[in-house]
């Protein structure tokens, strides 16, 4: 119903009549984005207008609108969802100009760029863990009998675990993932259900010692935006970043592109370097709680004390889109559902 009523909103406003103007496709959801995208209008004068759905909803609105579409720019969540949409056709080539020139080389390609960052980690209960037994935990490790249904992880359909799986079988290769999967599996607590706040709380009332989860959804939790007694629950847990003395921890990111049929490519193009400034940098990280692409952006208070870790580098976000369907197949065929 909700997804209904902005199409139709949005169908309004893709059909209005400004001059200068950018339409923005978003799958984010905060309400401080559109206080953000209010800065850009005062600064630049062209007005932004925001059509908000979920990330598959805006990928077949722009397929079936094809080049009728006035879509300027897609923004959404995992570097595997960015994938989808470029071997879609969907991006236009951006120019790497001012800020852009600031996202790393492993965080970006020809048709998207990262905005924010985020970690997939492990959350341990320290009531049913010892910090000494996990500090140099790696996702490798996840598969030892040490955690035989321990385990709480959402199910396979999910893009960040698919990601998640795919840098496994870039470093390790399809044979090592393979068995992997096998032995993970048979380390879930339960069977693979909810959201990654619920894998947290499955790990805070004791049903489970590990969950996976991304960084923010530990964070949104702690703010009490979810709720006291999630935020309780969050109290109870403890980060674990893994791979700390290897390649690092998994990260993602949610990363913007300019789309082929823009009309008003110019202002896309303003737009992307926009997001990449220290002031929208520091606005969208604050209120997501994910992890800023450039340099000496002051973070959140409730992600500073989590946000100094070695991240894995070493692979470049494009891989998770190229390996997720190898991914997904191989984590069916262990029995993750
Ligand atoms: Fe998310």
């Amino acid at each position: 119903m909700r997804v209904t009523f902005l199409f139709f909103l949005s169908l309004i406003f893709v059909s209005s009549s400004y001059s200068n103007e950018l339409n923005l496709f978003t799958s984010r959801h905060y309400p401080s984005d559109l206080i953000l995208f209010k800065k850009f209008e005062e600064k630049t004068g062209i007005k932004v207008n925001v059509i908000n759905a979920k990330s598959k909803v805006l990928e077949k609105r722009l397929l079936d609108e094809g080049s009728k579409s006035k879509g300027d720019v897609l923004f959404l969540a995992d570097a595997g969802a960015l994938y989808s949409a470029e071997e879609k056709g969907l991006f236009a080539k951006y120019n790497e100009s001012r800020s852009l020139k600031l996202v790393p080389a492993s965080l970006k390609n020809d048709y998207w760029v990262g905005v924010t960052k985020r970690a997939r980690i492990i959350f341990y209960n320290p009531n049913l863990v010892n910090y000494n037994e996990i500090k140099n935990i790696s996702y490798e490790d996840l598969s030892s009998k040490k955690w035989r249904k321990s385990i709480a992880i959402r199910q396979s359909n999910n893009i960040y675990n698919q990601s998640l799986v795919a840098s496994i079988l870039e470093h390790k290769g399809e044979d090592f993932t393979r068995e992997w999967l096998k032995k993970l599996v048979k380390n879930f607590s339960r069977k693979p259900q909810g959201n990654d706040r619920a894998q947290i709380l499955s790990v805070a009332a004791g049903e489970s010692k590990l969950a996976i989860a991304n960084t923010y959804y530990y964070a949104l939790m702690l703010s009490g935006k979810k709720g006291d007694d999630q935020k309780k629950a969050a109290q109870k847990v403890e980060p674990i970043f893994p791979n700390q003395n290897d390649r690092g921890a998994h990260i993602n990111i949610s990363g913007a592109g300019i789309l082929s049929y823009s009309p008003n490519k110019k202002n896309a193009q303003e737009f992307l370097e926009f997001l990449l400034t220290k002031e929208a940098q520091t606005n969208l990280c604050n209120s997501s709680f994910e992890f800023p692409i450039i340099q000496n952006v002051s973070t959140n208070k409730l992600i500073n004390n989590i946000k100094n870790f070695k991240e894995d580098i070493y692979i470049d976000v494009s891989t998770y889109g190229k390996r997720q369907a190898q991914a997904f197949k191989l984590m069916k065929k262990a029995g993750w559902n």
